[in-house]
């Protein structure tokens, strides 16, 4: 398996621009399922997630060809409404496709996406708002069998405002017969980006970043050409490596009203931040302030994909640091790689007491999951010494081309 070799102490320093989002691909290119239509999505990043989802729709039937940065799906022929677990393995978000089958063909069979790296990620909210509109669901040895004769809108109030469950019923109720108001949805921008596709193809979705979305289903769509909007994490993971290795860098093709909790954050560390239409600018100082606590939260607060990546930060900060994760249960597995690198880090349950220490030696560190990846090669972006991140399979799910995006950026990093 692949690693990245670093070797730290080389400030970043430059121009960058952000690819579109993973998290806002992801479930629209599962979406495309539902028009039976040709879409051309702009802007896709190429992440091995964005991959793997197109190796499903291609096994579903779908025509899927790439270009220049887009994606095309033709999703006329789809052949099977049955997705092979080994393929929902690979990938977790391969549960954005019960909703768009289940509104095409009203069927959809899968099995059950389990736990993750990070948590335990269940999806009795995805389930239930399912069934609220119509569907039945049968489970057998992992495998959940969806069907639904009719589906009809309906008020469904989410026990918590899960990204994709808010995603899963929008694209399932966009063919419901009636009206469906999704109550405590989440509020994510890529929701919005779902919305301005299914808007795109003819569905009628509106109130995408506030916490009540309407819609009124439809049984007819067409063509369609959709940007996908830029990463917020990816730039977020930017700024706090440039933060990390006292650079400046300026960061093309972002959305800085998707950025507060992060941009707020660094300004406490004492980093300078600027910021345009579609830019941000960060320059950081000499020695980076500690951070009195940082609370992951649904959006607008502060992101939990953000978190490892900041903790990182905060182990060169003067003074101690409070991070406390509410969203998942599992996000703290590089703690361990970062002690290994001379990080003083105490974590108890959901949080993470961080006390700075003057600087971070290089070690071999591996990556446990997406985030906590590029936690580690910010870490080692700012060590003395070199380090080895071992398993970037985990780093490829999120970012596209990380190191050579890096490298442009002067830092000394080689896949090996
Ligand atoms: C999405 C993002 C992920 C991000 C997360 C939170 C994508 C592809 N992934 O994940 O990067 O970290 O939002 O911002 O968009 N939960 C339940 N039952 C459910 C659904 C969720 O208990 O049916 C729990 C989860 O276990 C978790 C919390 O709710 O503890 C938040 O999950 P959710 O918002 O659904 O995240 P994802 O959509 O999986």
């Amino acid at each position: 398996m692949d690693s990245y070799q670093i070797t730290g102490g080389k400030k970043l320093q430059g121009e960058i621009t952000l690819s579109g989002a993973k998290n806002a691909v992801l479930p629209i290119l599962a979406a495309t399922i539902i028009t039976g239509k040709e879409s051309k999505l702009d802007n896709c990043p190429n992440l091995s997630d964005v991959k793997n989802m197109t190796t499903i729709l291609r096994q579903i039937g779908c025509k899927v060809k790439k270009e220049n940065g887009s994606i095309i799906i033709d999703s006329k022929d789809i052949h099977t409404l049955e997705i092979p677990e080994k393929l929902m393995r690979e990938m977790r978000s391969s549960v954005f496709l019960m909703g768009p089958m289940i509104a095409r063909f009203g069927k959809a069979i899968l099995s059950y996406p389990g736990g993750c790296e990070i948590g335990l990620r269940p999806i009795d909210i995805h389930l239930s708002a399912l069934q609220q509109l119509g569907v039945k669901i049968k489970e057998d040895h992992g495998y959940l069998e969806c069907t639904a004769e009719k589906l009809v809108g309906n008020r469904i109030a989410l026990d918590f405002p899960s990204v994709g469950a808010t995603e899963n019923t929008m694209m399932a109720a966009a063919c419901a017969e009636g009206e469906t108001i999704i109550v405590n949805a989440a509020k994510e921008p890529e929701i919005i980006d779902l919305q301005n596709y299914l808007n795109n193809i003819g569905a009628q979705v509106k109130g995408a970043g506030t916490s009540e979305i309407v819609i009124n289903g439809r049984n007819s769509f067409h063509d369609v050409t959709h940007s996908v909007i830029s990463d917020r994490i990816e730039c977020g993971t930017f700024l706090a490596a440039a933060a990390m290795t006292g650079g400046e860098i300026l960061i093309r093709n972002s959305i800085p009203k998707h950025m507060i909790m992060t941009v707020s954050k660094l300004r406490e560390t004492g980093c300078k931040i600027d910021e345009g239409k579609d830019w941000i600018y960060l320059k950081a100082p000499e020695k980076l302030n500690s951070i009195e606590i940082i609370k992951t939260q649904p959006y607008p607060g502060f992101p939990t994909d953000m978190q490892s990546q900041m903790l990182s930060v905060l182990t060169i900060a003067k003074g101690t640091s409070l991070i406390v994760e509410t969203i998942f249960e599992n996000r703290f597995k590089q703690v361990n790689n970062l002690k290994s690198m001379g990080a003083k880090i105490v974590v108890d349950g959901r949080s993470a007491v961080v006390t700075g220490v003057e600087s971070l030696e290089g070690a071999t560190v591996s990556a446990k999951d997406l985030r906590g990846g590029a936690a580690l090669v910010i870490a080692g972006l700012g060590a003395n010494g070199t380090t080895i991140v071992e398993n970037v399979c985990h780093i490829d799910r999120g970012y596209d081309d990380f190191d050579e995006t890096l490298r442009k950026l002067g830092a000394d990093i080689f896949r090996v």
